[in-house]
């Protein structure tokens, strides 16, 4: 037995008590669906701001109602202290989801992702730390790495960052090795790197690469790439994700505690093989698209070139073995989406 699949099991024969923020959101509603078919108890918090109710009416149509039963919504805000200290009373772990993902939209408007990003952040501390939560474990980004060259990304080498999400997310990560060292705490970040699966907003002028273009594809609209399409980036499924979040907050070995870590795959697609990628996948049902080009057009700022993460650290420190690979995470994305869509 994996290190996983042992914890997986112990949690199942001594449930704990968890608070997902950003519960109604990508990521957040993921977790939530695993950790409820683990029969564990969960309370969620959202203020729905990119969250959607129809992702937690989703996860209720999925499993069953006495899992259900375990669960206990929130609706609110990060940003108030008084719905922080609500949501953390009886928690053993918190998984900090809630926050306003996008480089772009950070470009657009820094002072609303700060609020989230790095108050609702500091707000979500405080409450965990005067609730003696066990761990706290929250979700920091690749864009961390900003203008770094360096390929693999390893945790300790970080660049200057490119856009003010990427300052709120290295904020997030100071913040928590600060309150460890000051207050004890036990926190661990995890450097997401473009992660998807299903529930991930395909909508709107922010949606993540992988949506955006399933739905163009699928509707017949107009794919674009910004810039050659030779970006790359380390694409990972979503199921790696809650991996390393469960093997995160129930570590007991000091050495783990406390750290970053790349969560990722250790791969690299281009933008180029991405579309190629979903467009094959995408052909036995629809051969219109056989035909389908996409078009180029000028490289977004605040976007880093490349990015791939060395992910020897969880592997070695948590017992991280990535279950999907980008082909075999857009097999399942892509049956959700057209299901879906
Ligand atoms: N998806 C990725 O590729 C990726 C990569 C790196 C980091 N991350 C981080 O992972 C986390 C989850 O991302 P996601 O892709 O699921 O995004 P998402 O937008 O689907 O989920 C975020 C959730 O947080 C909620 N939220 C935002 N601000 C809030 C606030 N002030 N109070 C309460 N709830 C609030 C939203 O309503 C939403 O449900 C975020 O912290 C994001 O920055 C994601």
């Amino acid at each position: 037995m994996n290190r996983y699949e042992t914890v997986r099991t112990q949690l199942q024969a001594a449930p704990k008590v968890w608070l997902i923020t950003g519960v109604a959101g990508f990521i957040g509603s993921n977790l939530l669906e695993h950790l409820l078919r683990l029969n564990q108890t969960v309370v969620g918090l959202d203020n729905f701001s990119t969250g959607k109710r129809s992702n937690l009416n989703e996860v209720r149509s999925l499993i069953s109602e006495n899992q259900w039963q375990r669960f206990r919504f929130v609706e609110g805000d990060i940003c108030k202290l008084a719905t922080c200290r609500d949501v953390c009373i009886g928690v053993d772990y918190i998984l900090h989801e809630a926050a306003l993902g996008s480089v772009p939209r950070s470009i657009a408007d820094p002072i609303l992702s700060n609020e989230s990003n790095v108050s609702g952040f500091l707000n979500m501390l405080v409450a965990a730390r005067d609730a003696d939560v066990k761990r706290f474990v929250y979700a920091a980004s690749s864009s961390t790495y900003g203008d770094h060259p360096g390929l693999p990304k390893q945790e300790d080498t970080i660049g200057k960052p490119l856009s003010p999400y990427a300052v709120t997310k290295y904020v997030n990560e100071l913040y928590a090795d600060v309150f460890a060292r000051t207050y004890g705490m036990e926190t661990i970040g995890l450097r997401y790197f473009n992660v998807f699966g299903p529930r991930q907003d395909p909508e709107g002028a922010y949606a993540a690469v992988i949506p955006c273009w399933i739905r163009a594809l699928l509707k017949g609209e107009t794919v674009n790439i910004n810039g050659s399409g030779e970006t790359s980036r380390d694409f990972c499924f979503v199921e790696n994700v809650i991996q390393m979040n469960l093997l995160a907050a129930t570590t007991t070995e000091a050495a783990a505690i406390n750290q970053i870590y790349n969560t990722a795959v250790n791969a690299r697609t281009s933008l180029n093989e991405l579309f190629t990628m979903l467009r094959d996948r995408l052909l036995q049902h629809y051969p219109r698209l056989k035909r389908c080009e996409p078009v180029h057009r000028d490289f977004r700022r605040g976007d880093v070139l490349h990015s791939q993460a060395d992910i020897s650290k969880a592997a070695a420190l948590l017992g991280y073995v990535p279950s999907h690979t980008i082909g075999t995470g857009l097999d399942a994305a892509l049956s959700w989406y057209v299901a879906n869509l």
